[in-house]
This record gives structure tokens, C-alpha cells and sequence, in this order.
């Protein structure tokens, strides 16, 4: 079982990745492998809507995301994480789901399997974000779920804290840790 977290927080060691961690552990302590990407470390080019992908399914930008790609099709879990930004993923998080294209190209223009090949994935999602406002996580939300459904990830679960803003803020949560702990091995066990 191969596990595949992403991270789309610009802040290194920030409440994202903490978090994206402690569901990274969860899972290894159940056996699976598991690789994280930074996507802020990593050069991916804004979809240009070009249509390319239409003809193979393939991206003709090359760029990170040709990584992002392999990665994701080698993966049976999929974790992504983000900050909440401007109400919203952040920009590195939105511009791997755009290249995603390609993905729904692969899908409804040329009627194959999205990663390669059909087996069960599930997904789950991670979001922090400094206010306390009702419907804070929606627009991620909706974005992360129409990306799931599209590349044919089941949307499994989600970790959303509101309220976490310093860097390191998750910390002082009562069981936040613990339960993306949990979450991870739950995600590669059930
Ligand atoms: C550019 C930017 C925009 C942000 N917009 C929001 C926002 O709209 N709503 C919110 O609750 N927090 C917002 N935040 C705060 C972050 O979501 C918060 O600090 C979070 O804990 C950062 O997570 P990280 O440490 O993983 O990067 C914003 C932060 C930045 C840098």
C-alpha cells in the first residue's frame, strides 16, 4: 500500500505539514510506504488550457508535475494538504489541480483510467485556517471533492481545523495530532 501526501502550504514545518505528518506516521505504523511531496518546493506552471492533453491524456508542459503525475499513479492513497488562502487552496495546492486536466482528459475525452489503471483509491484531505468562520473549509471542500471525483479517488475523509493560525498553532490543540494519527491509519486500513 503506497501512500502519496501532498502538502500545498508554503510554510515549512507549518501546521499543514505537522499535520501531514502525523497522518504520514499513522499509515507507515500500519505497514504502508509512505512519500510526501512539498509542492512550494517544486516548479509547476499554471494550467495554460492549451487542450494538448485532449490527443493522450499527457501534459505538454514539463515541468514538476510530470513527478506529480508518476507519483499519484504509483499511489493507493492519496493525502492533500492545504492552508486556507484567501478563503480558498493555496495557489501551489489550485495549480496541481488544474494540471490535473490532463487527468480529466485521460478520463472523458479518451475513456481511460484516470492514473493508469482501476484499482480502489481513497483520498483524504487536510485543511487549516486562522479564522473561526462558518463554512471556512467550503470552497476547498468543493474543489478537493470535484478533484477526487475526477481523477477517481473516493473521498474517504478530512481533517479540518479552524482557529490555527501561528505557525506551530496545532500544537496546542487538544487532539489534533492524534487524531491525524489515526486518521492515517485508518485510511490504509479500512
Ligand atoms: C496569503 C494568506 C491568506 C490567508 N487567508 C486565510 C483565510 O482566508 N482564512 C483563514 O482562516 N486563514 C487564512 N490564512 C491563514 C492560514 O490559513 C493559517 O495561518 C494557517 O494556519 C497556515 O497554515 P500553515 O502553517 O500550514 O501554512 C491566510 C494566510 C496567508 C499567508
Amino acid at each position: 500500500m503506497r501512500v502519496l501526501g501532498i502538502s500545498g502550504s508554503p510554510r515549512r514545518g507549518g501546521n499543514t505539514d505537522l499535520l501531514l505528518a502525523e497522518v504520514m506516521k499513522g499509515a507507515e505504523s500500519q505497514g504502508a510506504e509512505a512519500k510526501t511531496i512539498i509542492l512550494n518546493d517544486l516548479k509547476i506552471t499554471p494550467c495554460q488550457h492549451c487542450d494538448a492533453c485532449f490527443e493522450a491524456g499527457v501534459c505538454k508542459i514539463k515541468d514538476d508535475m510530470q513527478m506529480v503525475y508518476a507519483e499519484m499513479e504509483k499511489a493507493d492513497r492519496i493525502v492533500l494538504a492545504s492552508p486556507v488562502h484567501f478563503l480558498g487552496l493555496t495557489a501551489q495546492a489550485k495549480a496541481m489541480i488544474d494540471r490535473g486536466q490532463a487527468l480529466w482528459a485521460r478520463k472523458y475525452i479518451l475513456k481511460k483510467p484516470t492514473l493508469g489503471d482501476s484499482r480502489p483509491r481513497k483520498g483524504l484531505f487536510i485543511a487549516v485556517g486562522g479564522m473561526k468562520l462558518a463554512h471556512l473549509f467550503e470552497p476547498s471542500l468543493a474543489t478537493v471533492k470535484a478533484f477526487f471525483k475526477v481523477i477517481d479517488v473516493e473521498y474517504a475523509a478530512d481533517l479540518l481545523f479552524p482557529g490555527v493560525d501561528e505557525k506551530g498553532a496545532i500544537k496546542k490543540h487538544p487532539d489534533a495530532l492524534k487524531q491525524a494519527f489515526t486518521a492515517g491509519q485508518n485510511l490504509v486500513t479500512e
